[in-house]
């Protein structure tokens, strides 16, 4: 943010040039202009955002970043989304409409004004932006934390009202660097930078199908999202939407009071949850009682999914957010079901 040099940007083999500044990224700086890079995490996992560096100099936010292979690097290739230019640049991408960003993401300051835990490790953060920045019910922004190299992606839980207020649910990592800083150091009224929207498992509110949402630990808040929009949107009061939430014990489990705020709950939004290991830990999660046994179902929160909504599924769009083991097991489930691949939205959690 600020006053960092900005250096211009070169879409190989076409006219198409963009302002990048030192201190942002090429792909960030290119989705903000409006040119559509592809992408998933954001954070140096998955490799989707490669490009080939032609001509200039980019430093990386971070070199050892996995979505990188050696083979990569010996071909000029870099992650978009780690890469800062220190000259102007030809760069080689692929670009398609479909990840160009219809709410363009920015760099905002943002204050932290309210923390509440939901269960035992997930808390929710609520910042107010220095002025409002827009984003669709299932996206995603990344924050900047102190004493933390590199941003974090979270999803926002909340719907945007114009006013500035973004809500994130996060599971403390256990040693894990961010959510130390977010659990253990961060203070109502701190100040960090967040950047956003991003993602692409947005609500698609001009489709008319009944929604399946699938999360698991961490993945609460963007399907929380997704089930916010639904409600809010006159176009959609006849969407019906199932939410399926797998925690490992009794104590993991939240969302429903959520969800039961909800105008139209019981009758169009339904909440779906299950325990993998009931044995694992006391009972202890907020919103169930002290020491009450769990009585709920049990196994994994894709095979509930496929339980309950049976040969069904393939008349849903499907959204779902968890860690990439989950992603993996939804996504097989789906497949197998023959859910089409264009009514599934999803991000995994690297
Ligand atoms: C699209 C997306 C949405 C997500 N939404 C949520 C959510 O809503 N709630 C939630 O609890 N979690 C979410 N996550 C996971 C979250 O971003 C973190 O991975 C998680 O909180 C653990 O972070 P940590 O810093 O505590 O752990 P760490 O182990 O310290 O870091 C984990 C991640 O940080 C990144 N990272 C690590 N080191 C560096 C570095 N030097 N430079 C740059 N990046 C680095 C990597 O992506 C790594 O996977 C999401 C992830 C993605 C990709
Ligand atoms: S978007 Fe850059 S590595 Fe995932």
């Amino acid at each position: 943010m600020g006053d960092a040099a900005t250096y211009q940007i070169t879409l190989a083999g076409s006219e198409q040039q963009y302002p990048c500044a030192a201190d942002d990224t090429l792909l960030r700086a290119a989705l903000r202009a409006g040119i559509g890079m592809p992408y998933e995490c954001n954070v140096g996992s998955c490799g989707t955002c490669k490009v080939e560096l032609v001509e200039g100099a980019v430093d990386s936010n971070w070199p050892e970043a996995p979505g990188l292979s050696e083979r990569d690097r010996g071909r000029k290739r870099v992650l978009g989304c780690q890469s800062r230019p220190s000259a102007d640049c030809v760069i080689k991408a692929r670009t398609a409409p479909q990840y160009q960003s219809s709410c363009r993401p920015q760099r905002v300051a943002a204050s932290l004004r309210l923390c509440r835990d939901l269960t035992h490790d997930i808390r929710e953060f609520r910042f107010q932006l220095a002025h409002p920045v827009s984003f669709l019910p299932g996206q995603y922004a990344l924050l900047s934390l102190p004493g933390v190299s590199g941003p974090r992606a979270y999803s926002l839980a909340n719907i945007d009202l114009g006013d500035g207020d973004w809500q994130f649910q996060i599971k403390r990592t256990p040693d894990g660097a961010g959510t130390k800083a977010l659990f253990d150091r961060l203070d109502v009224g701190a100040t960090v930078h967040i950047d956003g929207p991003y993602g692409l498992a947005y609500l698609r509110r001009d489709c008319r199908r009944d929604i399946v949402c699938i999360a698991g630990g961490s993945g609460l808040a963007p399907v929380l999202s997704i089930a916010r929009g639904v409600a809010a949107d006159a176009a959609m009061a006849a969407v019906k939407v199932h939410l399926f939430y797998g925690g490992r014990g009794a104590r993991d489990i939240c969302g429903e009071r959520e969800l039961q705020a909800l105008p139209g709950y019981g009758e169009r939004f339904f909440y779906h949850p299950i325990i993998s290991l009931p044995d694992s830990q006391p009972d202890s999660q907020p919103n169930s009682q002290p020491g009450a046994a769990w009585s709920g179902k049990v196994g994994f929160v894709h095979e509930l999914a496929l339980e309950v909504m049976g040969p069904s599924l393939p008349d849903h769009e499907i959204y779902f957010a968890g860690p990439p083991a989950m992603a993996q097991a939804v996504q097989a489930m789906l497949m197998a079901a023959n859910v089409p691949g264009e009514q599934v939205h999803f991000d995994a959690f690297y």
